[in-house]
């Protein structure tokens, strides 16, 4: 199947590790030219270098802080600058903080809608005179499977990313008659280091071994072990692609069957 991405342009923001890196690692195997964006701008070099070298496309890179609305102007300055066009957007960004709702005044509610849902509202707005441009787009938000079913001691992601999937449907809508295409990638356990350092907390906090809470968390998934970045990255990758022609306003759960609702 030709997914028809070969000289498109993709932004991907969090890109420089885990999931995000991986989907843009996929993106520049299809031939597409891709703008990673992250705060650590050694991290993003060695990455952008590397998946460069993998695939032979151009990768280039800025370093953001993707919770600020400067830096979300200073993305699309260096897409503009860099390619002149844009064809996808992958949202993604870091995980927010683990915790109950004791754990959590004010500022870091609001430091995490910043963060976590603002920053694709603020993400798809500057995406979106891109795709105007060329007749169409696809967006792809990575969240996680907490908009199917709230993951207990992550309260603040199981809220943001519930609006994510809210807003995605709701553009999906409004945007399908300009023929832009907008889905969402949920993960399960893909093995990151998000989900490294989310075991260790639970190990910390269980006595368990962080072996155990692997073996434990393994043990809920049918298909029986942890998801890999390159797994993940093939089915956000065809959603957010040309060969996706149809498919539109839907949450695909990539987790190896792990949950359990309809
Ligand atoms: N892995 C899973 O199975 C899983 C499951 C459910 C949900 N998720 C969610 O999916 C997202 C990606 O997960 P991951 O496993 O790939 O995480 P990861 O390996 O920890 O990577 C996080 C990425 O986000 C970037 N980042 C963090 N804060 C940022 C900010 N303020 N502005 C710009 N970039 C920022 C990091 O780079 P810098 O630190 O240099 O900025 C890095 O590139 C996270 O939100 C995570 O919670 C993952």
């Amino acid at each position: 199947m030709d997914l028809g991405l070969k000289d498109k342009v993709v932004l991907v923001t969090a890109g420089s590790r885990g999931l995000g890196r991986a989907v843009a690692t996929e993106y520049a195997r299809e031939g597409a030219k891709v703008m990673l964006a992250s705060r650590n701008e050694q991290e993003l070099a060695k990455t952008a270098r590397e998946i460069a070298a993998e695939t032979g496309s151009q990768v280039e890179f800025v370093a953001a802080d993707l919770s600020k609305r400067d830096a979300v102007d200073a993305v699309y300055a260096k897409v503009g600058e860099r390619f002149g066009r844009l064809d996808v957007l992958v949202t993604n960004a870091g995980g927010p903080p683990a915790g109950t709702f004791d754990n959590f005044e004010d500022d870091v509610w609001e430091q995490t809608f910043q963060a976590n849902l603002l920053n694709v509202v603020r993400l798809v707005r500057g995406a979106l005179p891109y795709f105007r441009q060329v007749g169409g787009g696809r967006i792809v938000n990575i969240t996680s499977t907490s908009i199917k079913q709230p993951i207990e001691g992550l309260i603040l992601s199981n809220t943001f990313r519930a609006g994510i999937n809210a807003l995605a449907k709701s553009l999906s809508v409004e945007l399908a008659p300009e023929g832009i295409l907008v889905n969402t990638v949920a993960p399960g356990r893909i093995a990151t280091d998000r989900i490294t350092e989310l075991d260790g907390l639970r190990a910390a906090a269980t006595g368990l071994t962080q072996d155990d809470v692997r073996v434990g968390n393994e043990r809920q998934i049918p298909i029986g072990r942890y998801g890999t970045p390159d797994e993940f990255a093939r089915t956000a990758v065809f959603l957010g692609s040309y060969a996706n022609t149809y498919v539109t306003g839907q949450a695909v759960l990539i987790d190896g069957g792990m949950v359990r609702a309809l």
